[in-house]
């Protein structure tokens, strides 16, 4: 789905996109599970950050957070939380595509399924940084978006696929998260480095 109608589906959610314990559950194991790999000094990317569910609670622990994402409405969102907390985190209404600056690291979560083009992707990251983490699905059946698929690009991902998708990197692959819905839907997170 072209992005604008994909930024009016997520502006609409972005209301009440933090009312779902399972959302915060899971962005708090993806803040936990990066954390460790930061030295405090980092300039971090986030794209597709949403509220700042992963981003905010990341902003102490760098010198500074920027998020970006394609819905202006997730963006306010963020830029409220982050003002209210005087956090050195901002976010801006822009794709990732867009994106030219370099950050010592990039991190996403939830968004690499609502992208189409990976490999464009994959060459985006490698031309403005060196360390990247993303959390995704593991590849699922089709069952996981209850309100359906419209804006879903890839039923999750496995393995091989991400390999493929992520030539030119190493990468370090851990399953760090299951959501429980009407079954479970493991969560994978990878950190590419070069
Ligand atoms: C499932 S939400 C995840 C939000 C947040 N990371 C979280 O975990 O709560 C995916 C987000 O990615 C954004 N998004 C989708 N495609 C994007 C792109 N090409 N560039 C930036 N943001 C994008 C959407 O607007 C949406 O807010």
């Amino acid at each position: 789905m072209e992005n604008g109608k994909l930024s009016n589906r997520f502006d609409k959610d972005a209301i009440t996109w933090d009312d779902l314990p399972r959302r915060v559950n899971l962005a708090k194991t993806v803040v936990n599970n990066i954390i460790p790999h930061l030295n405090g000094n980092e300039k971090v990317l986030e794209f597709g950050c949403g509220t700042g569910l992963v981003g905010i609670n990341i902003a102490p622990f760098v010198k500074e957070l920027i998020g970006i994402d394609t819905s202006a409405k997730m963006v306010e969102k963020f830029n409220e939380k982050a003002k209210q907390l005087n956090l050195n985190a901002k976010a801006y209404q822009k794709d990732i595509f867009e994106i030219n600056e370099t950050f010592d690291t990039v991190i996403s979560s939830m968004t690499l399924h609502h992208i189409k083009d990976l490999n464009a992707l994959n060459d985006k990251l490698k031309s403005i940084t060196d360390k990247v983490f993303l959390a995704d699905l593991v590849k699922e059946d089709g069952t996981f978006h209850t309100r359906g698929n419209d804006d879903v690009e890839h039923f999750g991902f496995d393995t091989d696929e991400l390999k493929e998708y992520f030539k030119g990197w190493n990468m370090d692959y851990k399953i760090i998260h299951t959501i429980k819905k009407h079954k479970d839907f493991p969560v994978f997170l990878i950190k590419l480095y070069k």
